[in-house]
């Protein structure tokens, strides 16, 4: 029997290729990942242990994040080396195509960590503001990523709130994830774990951890994680802090880990960092109760946590590795923690209740409503809920629609694979190509044979096994409550107020010959720098030592962020002082 005997037909083609499609689907598909109790797991039923790394160049911003496949696949393949399974971006915009970089991360085992907000609109902690055009533009973000299959987690905010100054902005930033699970769910999204990373200050950081687990869970952040930069060099498990952090997270009913890490006190580059920290955190000092870390970060910047550098501004073409890759590498490679099955796990976590106010600390009242805007004005999808993670494309075209955006490709749907239907239909192709495929061999053999029935139909319960399987992942069943609002939560204080995108933190692309010289100047300000014994020393004698050996509070990456505006900042007054000048000389102006 050969295949030229088939080749008499060409209906005979459509099977085939569907058993292809089907096998290459399989082959190249990555398990989703979601959220069971304080644990995150994959589709495929085993925990997931994120070994994180931050991939976003802070001065890039949102301009061109994961939209340059051809780098982003030299990069995946060393992110991958790396033994990474997480990259962490701060911002896209929502209106370019990233189906490429995408493909390349998946097709390298790599989640993405992505967060809601983009330099433009975020919400702005000393003027917080949730509202309907903040609302539609982080659905956007959700609209276009939310089909990658590879799409770990959002992100609803970093560091929003750094100090106990800003403490209000806390629950803007949980109205924004209360109204955002319910747009992913009203519009029958998979469930994306949806959350939030916290700065790292004593002060405010269990309070927050509280915060935002606290109420109903249509309401609450999927998880918290926390950013931290204490563990500095060879520091330990007690002297660093990271024993109190461990701690503070006993018996918390949703998934944390460290959103970014990694303390350096290296003043240039390369920083030359052991990672002695993910030991712990990976290994059995913590990994019950977190789920790992990502490190701070890819690209080398003016903040030199580089793991790696690349010869041009473009951050294009082969970078070179620093020592601190290799070290990080070597780490992660001991580091391969199994967890539970999620079949075997029993969610056992408290949610935790809602903080009081503390005056000078923490102004949000315990029973204080969310500013929540709702959904009214958008689109959502009627009729049963889909279950297949590619699926809901009418709606998400419908949520564009509802944004005002012209021709509605900011929300279009951009699935990385196989829409739910496609995939039924290859399933089924498959099923009846197998069929008939086992029916044209029988029909031979049975020519040719004449007695020997049943030599082909071994072969049909396998490939039915195989259909079985699809099938059943794609069943990945998930309960999802619907307007789930309690009418404190329907209070709307920010629905009437607009957003002026003006207030936001606009910060265009920098050039690179606006880097400030004196960068490490000002970092080294708020910085104690210790010898290594001074430290230990000073952590032996209360948990707040710990805060003596921290790197600043906020993180690097929003320093960074602060840094750039500035400068920006500064050559905007600079453009207009110049520009008043020209016109004062022009004649006809009084000042
Ligand atoms: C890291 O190590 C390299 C090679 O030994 C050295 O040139 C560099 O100065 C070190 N970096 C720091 C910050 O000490």
């Amino acid at each position: 029997m050969s295949y030229g005997e088939l080749r008499w037909s060409n209906i005979w083609n459509g099977p085939w290729v569907a058993v292809v499609l089907l096998v290459a689907n399989i082959a190249s598909a990555i398990p989703t990942i979601s959220i069971k109790g304080s644990k995150f797991f994959t589709s495929d039923g085993d925990q997931f242990f994120i070994k994180g790394v931050v991939y976003a160049p802070s001065w890039q911003q949102e301009n061109n994040n994961l939209v340059n496949g051809t780098q982003c696949e030299v990069d995946a393949n060393l992110i991958k080396k790396l033994g990474a399974n997480v990259i962490r971006v701060y911002s896209i915009d929502p209106s370019l195509n990233h189906d490429q970089c995408m493909q390349v991360f998946s097709d390298a085992g790599i989640y993405l960590m992505l967060d809601l907000a983009t330099p433009t609109y975020q919400i702005d902690p000393n003027d917080p503001q949730w509202n309907t055009t903040l609302r539609d533009q982080f659905a956007k973000v959700i609209d276009n990523f939310q089909g990658y299959d590879n799409l770990f987690a959002f992100n609803a905010g970093d560091e929003v709130v750094t100090n106990t100054s800003t403490s209000d902005a806390a629950a803007y930033v949980k109205a924004s994830i209360a109204d955002m699970k319910a747009y992913r769910d009203a519009m029958q999204y998979r469930d994306i774990p949806i959350g939030y990373a916290a700065v790292d200050n004593s002060n405010i950081r269990t309070i927050q951890q509280d915060y935002f687990d606290c109420g109903k869970p249509a309401v609450g952040a999927d998880f918290f994680a926390v950013n931290r930069f204490s563990w500095c060099e060879s520091s330990s498990f007690t002297a660093s802090g990271y024993q109190e952090l461990y701690n503070e997270f006993d018996g918390y009913d949703i998934p944390t880990f460290l959103s970014q890490t990694g303390c350096s006190l290296a003043q240039s580059a390369p920083p030359n960092r052991t990672f002695d920290d993910q030991t712990a955190v990976l290994g059995q000092q913590m990994n019950d109760r977190f789920s790992g870390a990502v490190v701070y970060e890819w690209h080398q910047e003016e903040t030199n946590y580089g793991l790696v550098s690349y010869d041009n501004a473009d951050w294009t073409g082969m970078p070179s590795l620093f020592p601190d890759y290799t070290a990080l590498s070597e780490q992660w490679a001991t580091l391969t923690p199994d967890g539970v099955k999620k079949s075997a796990y029993q969610a056992s976590g408290t949610k935790r209740s809602c903080p009081t106010s503390v005056s000078g600390t923490w102004n949000v009242k315990q029973n204080q409503a969310l500013p929540t805007v709702g959904l009214s004005g958008v689109s959502t999808p009627t009729g049963a809920r889909t279950q297949s993670g590619g699926g809901a494309a009418s709606g998400t075209a419908a949520g564009s629609a509802e944004q005002g955006e012209g021709g509605g490709t900011g929300g279009q749907q951009k699935s990385s694979g196989f829409t739910g239907g496609a995939i039924a239909g290859i399933v089924l192709g498959a099923l009846v190509g197998i069929a008939l495929i086992l029916g044209v061999i029988l029909f031979f053999l049975k020519r040719k044979k004449g007695q020997q029935k049943d030599v082909a139909g071994a072969d049909g319960p396998d490939h039915s096994r195989e259909g079985d399987k699809m099938l059943a992942t794609s069943a990945d069943g998930n309960n999802h409550a619907y307007g789930y609002y309690g009418p404190q939560e329907l209070a709307g204080l920010g629905q009437s107020q607009e957003l002026d995108p003006s207030r936001g933190y606009i910060v265009p692309m920098k050039a690179p010959e606006l880097a400030q010289p004196d960068y490490n100047h000002e970092l080294s300000d708020h910085n104690t720098r210790m010898p290594q014994m001074e430290e230990v020393a000073l952590n032996q004698h209360t948990q707040e030592r710990g805060q003596e050996a921290r790197q600043p509070e906020p993180s690097p990456h929003v320093q960074a962020q602060r840094r750039t505006e500035m400068d920006w900042l500064a050559s905007e007054e600079a453009r207009l002082r110049q520009r008043r000048e020209v016109l004062m000389q022009q004649g006809g102006a009084t000042e």
